[in-house]
């Protein structure tokens, strides 16, 4: 398996990397900021949990992560590592949505052109047959299936099920169509059960990590950070000595678009343009953008302890900084603010789309009681 000169020595090494999503953290840097700023067994927090990457993190590192994530996408790939299945039942369940493959090749032949273009006809089959059967959202052997499909669903030539397409965000159907037939590609001819196995041994190959009491949940943080501060009272769950998350950036990606074939997969619309729901598009309304922040900070503050540390990684554009820092000290008072600048060292994900502007990097803000220090120093 090509491993880009990482080492995959440890299960956490193999899992972490599930799976490719726009703007996820570094993993080094969750490690970094978590081994920082708690200790084994204390609570990390993250409402904007995307992959899932700072909760896993946590687990790894023997702390409880606490997530919220809105996209099934991301929720999909964080609780698969999080908690995945036992190898065997995973094997199993793979061959039997193989087996069940030829009640779809009527559906197979009826998809739009994109899929035609991008899969050839027998993975086809075998998507619809996963598509169709795998419950992703209550059974943890089909939900752990489901998370290693995504990874591989689209991805360079030779590394995913696709035809040639960038791993973290989807080619409009539109675009890739031109795309392949500009450049003569065509949809690799494999076998896709073999093509999993590979991959799903690899992924178990160093064990699986402890959740250690970590959970994420599916859903829109407004909502579920009420109910989770409602347990936290009654039922004496500890609060987090750590919140660690990264908002969407104000305008800057759109979460249903990027990952629309993923979404279809788990058994969306067909289609890259339509409207989701709220919170799942590309953030661009100003005070929608405000009010979604303060409510999610202001509620969040309610599940964390006095001393906390606020680590927030954000957009160093102008707006973006400003509402979150507004949002951050109007939940948050009385501690003493660091900012940490982090300039985009590569070039990101849309200067491959053709965007050559400058890009304004990112910042990390952090809120700490004052006298608070790194563990470390
Ligand atoms: C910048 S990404 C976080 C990425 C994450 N740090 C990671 O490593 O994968 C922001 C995430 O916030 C999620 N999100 C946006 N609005 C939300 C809401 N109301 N409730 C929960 N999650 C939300 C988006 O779907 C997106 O995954």
């Amino acid at each position: 398996m090509a491993d880009n000169g990482k080492t995959f020595g440890t299960a956490a090494k193999r899992w972490e990397g599930i799976g490719p999503y726009y703007a996820m953290f570094p993993i080094r840097f969750a490690d970094a900021v978590i081994k920082e700023y708690t200790a084994e067994g204390e609570t990390v927090l993250d409402p904007f949990a995307g992959r899932g990457t700072a909760i896993f993190s946590a687990a790894a590192l023997g702390r409880r992560g606490i997530g919220i994530e809105i996209s099934p996408v991301g929720w999909v790939y964080a609780k698969a590592k999080l908690c995945p299945a036992p190898l065997v039942q995973v094997e199993e369940r793979l061959l039997e949505i193989a087996d069940a493959d030829g009640k779809y090749a009527v559906q197979a032949r009826s998809l739009p052109k994109f899929f035609k273009k991008c899969f050839s006809p027998s993975v086809r089959r075998f998507l619809l047959a996963a598509r169709a059967r795998l419950d992703w959202r209550r059974c943890i052997c089909d939900r752990t299936l489901m998370a290693i499909l995504l990874v591989y669903l689209h991805g360079k030539e030779g590394q995913a099920l696709s035809n040639q397409m960038r791993q973290a965000k989807a080619m409009s159907p539109h675009y890739a169509i031109k795309w392949w037939a500009e450049n003569e590609s065509k949809p690799p001819n494999l076998d896709a059960v073999e093509f999993m196995q590979q991959r799903i041994r690899w992924r178990y190959a160093k064990g699986v990590v402890e959740a250690n009491g970590s959970r994420v949940y599916l859903g829109n943080s407004t909502a579920l950070l009420p109910q989770l501060a409602q347990r936290v009272r009654k039922e004496g769950v500890p609060k987090a000595k750590l919140l660690l998350t990264s908002p969407p950036y104000f305008g800057v990606t759109n979460y249903h678009y990027d990952q629309w074939l993923r979404l279809w997969l788990l058994g969306f619309e067909t289609d890259a343009y339509v409207a989701r729901g709220p919170y799942q598009g590309r953030f661009t309304h100003p005070d929608r953008y405000k009010s979604l922040l303060k409510k999610i900070f202001g509620r969040a503050a309610k599940l964390v302890t006095d001393d906390a540390v606020i680590y927030v990684r954000t957009s160093n554009d102008p707006f973006t900084k400003q509402a979150t820092l507004d949002a951050m000290l109007e939940a948050f008072p009385g501690k003493r603010l660091i900012e940490r600048r982090r300039p985009f060292r590569k070039p990101t994900q849309t200067h491959l789309f053709g965007d050559k502007t400058p890009k304004p990097g990112e910042v990390d803000l952090v809120l700490m009681a004052d006298g608070r220090g790194r563990r470390n120093r």
